[in-house]
């Protein structure tokens, strides 16, 4: 495992949103590069299989509520000094322009975009992310590269992560510190269970993709390694792309 520079041997990992979809692929496939996890998200029950689905020992799992700031705050102090970040806990609100409402405007920034910016802040001042770390968060298409109709709070709660993204990319070089995103198209998880969007309109949407089908957790938990690992040793401020050629369109 140690000879590809893609190897996660020796590096303790935090992710976000393990309990489901991309994080816990991800949360899963890192353990199979050697990572030691600590795996964050709401639901105990979901975030307990994820964790009995790691391979390897020495993972953990703390239970937060990101939206809540003492329980971000405990997320913090309970982390150990870390090796990578994965800043991918995120939700879904579909909703027209005219319809938005404050409420739900803030909600959705509270936890796509200032849950994980000031994870980020709180664990680079509690010295808990050091040189040669690598933080990753999971932006999207939305609000980065595509538009889509409803999608309006969503796409700002992502553009403003790619805005943060390749800022703190900058501030953080000299420290040795990398910071990047994966932006992916539609994924194939629970995320849009509690949207409006029928299975009629999803498959509609599935066949708008050149490869006529949605990714899978593990495609975006690929990219996500890559980030964390040696191999991407010389890349900070970068949106990975992972949405099978639907912005070639
Ligand atoms: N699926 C896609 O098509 C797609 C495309 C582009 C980007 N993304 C992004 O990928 C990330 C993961 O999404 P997914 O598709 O894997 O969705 P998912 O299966 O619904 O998982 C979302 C995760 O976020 C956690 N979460 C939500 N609200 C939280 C909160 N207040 N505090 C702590 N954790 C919270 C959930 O925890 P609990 O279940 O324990 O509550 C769950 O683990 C999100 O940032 C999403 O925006 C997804």
């Amino acid at each position: 495992m140690n000879a590809t520079p893609f190897s996660l041997v020796g590096k303790t990992i935090l992710i976000t949103g393990a309990s489901s979809g991309i994080g816990r692929s991800t949360a899963i496939e890192c353990s199979k590069m050697g990572a030691r996890l600590v795996i964050s998200g709401r639901n105990e029950k979901r975030l307990c299989e994820t964790f009995r689905a790691l391979e390897g020992d020495g993972h953990s799992y703390i239970m937060a509520d990101l939206s809540d700031g003492s329980q971000l705050d405990e997320l913090v102090e309970q982390s150990p000094t870390l090796d990578g970040l994965v800043n991918n806990a995120g939700i879904t609100e579909t909703l027209p322009t005219q319809f938005i409402k404050q409420e739900k405007l803030i909600h959705v920034l509270e936890v796509n975009t200032i849950a994980p910016i000031m994870l980020t802040q709180k664990l680079l001042k509690a010295k808990k992310i050091g040189r040669g770390s690598s933080i990753v968060f999971t932006g999207s298409i939305s609000g980065t590269c595509v538009c889509g109709g409803g999608n309006v709070l969503y796409s700002t709660s992502k553009g403003a992560i790619h805005g943060f993204m390749k800022n703190a990319a900058l501030d953080l070089s000299v420290k040795g510190i990398r910071v990047n995103e994966v932006c992916p198209g539609m994924i194939d998880t629970h995320i849009l269970d509690n949207s409006s969007i029928s299975s009629d309109m999803l498959e509609v949407e599935a066949g708008r993709y050149p490869m006529k089908r949605f990714g899978k957790p593990e495609e975006v938990a690929y990219g996500i390694i890559y980030l964390l690992s040696e191999a991407s040793s010389f890349v900070t401020g970068t949106s990975l792309v992972i949405d099978g050629g639907f912005t070639l369109q």
